[in-house]
């Protein structure tokens, strides 16, 4: 039958006696095997011709193309989300600029007001509002190229708890957990975790208005968290809703960037999922069995250590100390411009530059001068100039004692993973808030002391 219509083939023996030629089956044919199997099969008939050349009889051959189509069908969904990421990418740089001059001038504005002033909520609306916007730009940028994870030792159960209590909270959901004892940890970028677990059960939530289920279950598993995985433990978490369940036409294609059956909905949900996952080394993949809702199935890899990686401290500096003399490096003059208003407000005394060589410049003047600055802030990448992951080598050149921090959009470059390795003595991830600013400043002036 041909696969898109349902309807049955002519029949290609009769094809070939009536023409006398060797013919192919159109695309889209599938052969359905009596207990039901659909087998997508290309296919070719030729005629048997006796000495005096009539038709004796007709060859047919069948081949399974099953195996083939799906790889190509992989093959062209990797390459959407690629092209995908790229273009999110791009725009969520652009955009995560523009966010930190509002965050961090709102941030200010709040903290220069006296509380009792009216305009406050309002201020504190329009925050909370950008923190959202701050959550989308970081759930793109995860797609961006360097999007690999900033992984630390943790146990899934807390994350997935978290998350699934923040997203039910008021929707009239129940939510029923089941995890196993002795749970294995798993090696995972907590902040992206949580943004799975987020996405799966929002979706969950958006398919049951009128309330429900959603059920959690997270065990150990002896079966390899993927396909490229060599052997090896996983950890298996199911999550469950009693909605109206998954067709098979949304399955297919269920991953694909902006497919989406809702009117507001992006369609990238999803996909970012499958992204995330797939970098951690692990499957996503959902069914929908008879009698049941939607159902979401993670592998993870188990990690090899048994020791839980705690977050670093993250304690509000109690004093700000003395002021300290920082010189800020960034392309983008709002974003600029706003971290030095922070940094002044922090007590800091606060020099501008644009790119890496300027920097280098001014940091050497200062060295002459006998007015060494205390601390550098460094964006990671200058477009059409030198970056920080570039100058910071320099600056420790000049100054075997240097601080530098490296301050990035982009929370999941290698280098903002892995910092001390490029010479960096902390990282911080934009936009930030006045708090998180003052912490890392802090932190990093501590460090000098030591
Ligand atoms: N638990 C579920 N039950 C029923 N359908 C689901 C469920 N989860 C996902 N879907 C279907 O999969 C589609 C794609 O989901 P995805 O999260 O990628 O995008 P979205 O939810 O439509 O948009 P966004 O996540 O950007 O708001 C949804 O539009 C919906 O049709
Ligand atoms: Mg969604």
């Amino acid at each position: 039958v041909n696969e898109k219509t349902g309807k049955p083939c002519d029949n290609p023996v009769d094809l070939v006696m009536k023409t006398g030629t060797i013919i192919s089956l159109a695309n889209n044919t599938i052969l359905i095997a009596r207990d039901g199997t659909r087998i997508s099969i290309a296919d070719s008939g030729a005629p048997i011709r006796d000495t005096a050349s009539s038709i004796k009889g007709v060859v047919l051959v069948f081949r399974d193309v099953t195996e083939k189509q799906r790889t190509e069908q992989e093959l062209l969904k990797t390459q959407k989300l690629e092209s995908v990421g790229i273009l999110a990418g791009g725009i969520a740089h652009d955009f995560n600029n523009i966010l930190a001059a509002i965050l961090g001038n709102i941030d200010l504005a709040i903290h220069r007001l006296g509380e009792n002033e009216r305009v406050v909520p309002l201020l504190v609306d329009a925050e909370k509002a950008s923190l959202r916007a701050k959550g989308l730009t970081q759930q793109l940028l995860t797609f961006a190229k360097g999007g690999s994870p900033v992984r630390r030792t943790v146990s899934i159960e807390g994350i997935i708890r978290d998350s699934a209590l923040f997203i039910l909270r008021g929707s009239g959901i129940s939510c029923e957990t089941d995890f196993q004892e002795d749970l294995w940890l798993v090696d995972i970028d907590p902040g992206q975790m949580s943004q799975v677990i987020q996405n799966i059960i929002l979706n969950a939530r958006e398919a049951m208005p009128g309330g429900g289920n959603v059920r959690i279950s997270c065990r150990n598993s002896s079966e390899p968290a993927s396909e490229k995985a060599a052997g090896g433990d996983s950890v298996e978490i199911t999550i469950t809703d009693n909605g109206p369940g998954l067709d098979p036409a949304v399955i297919e294609k269920l991953f694909d960037p902006y497919f989406t059956t809702k009117n507001k909905g992006t369609g990238l949900g999803l996909s970012i999922c499958h992204s995330i996952i797939t970098k951690h080394g692990g499957t996503l993949t959902a069914s929908s069995p008879p009698g049941s809702g939607a159902v979401f199935t993670i592998l993870l890899p188990a990690s090899r250590s048994h020791e839980i990686v705690p977050e670093r401290e993250e304690a509000l500096p109690d004093s700000a100390g003395p002021g300290a003399r920082i010189l800020v490096m960034d392309d983008e003059e709002i974003v600029s411009k706003v971290a030095r208003e922070m940094l002044q407000q922090l007590g800091h005394e606060v020099v501008l530059v644009k790119e890496g060589q300027e920097a280098i410049d001014c940091y050497r003047k200062a060295m002459e001068e006998g007015k060494r600055f205390d601390l550098v802030i460094m964006d990671l990448t200058i477009p059409g100039g030198m970056g920080g992951k570039e100058a910071v080598g320099h600056i420790r050149a000049l100054d075997r004692n240097a601080l530098v921090l490296v301050a990035s959009g982009y929370s999941n470059d290698p280098v903002m993973a892995s910092y001390q390795d490029y010479g960096f003595c902390g990282a911080i991830v934009k936009p930030f808030m006045l708090r998180e600013l003052a912490v890392s400043v802090q932190v990093a002036l501590n460090l000098q002391k030591q």
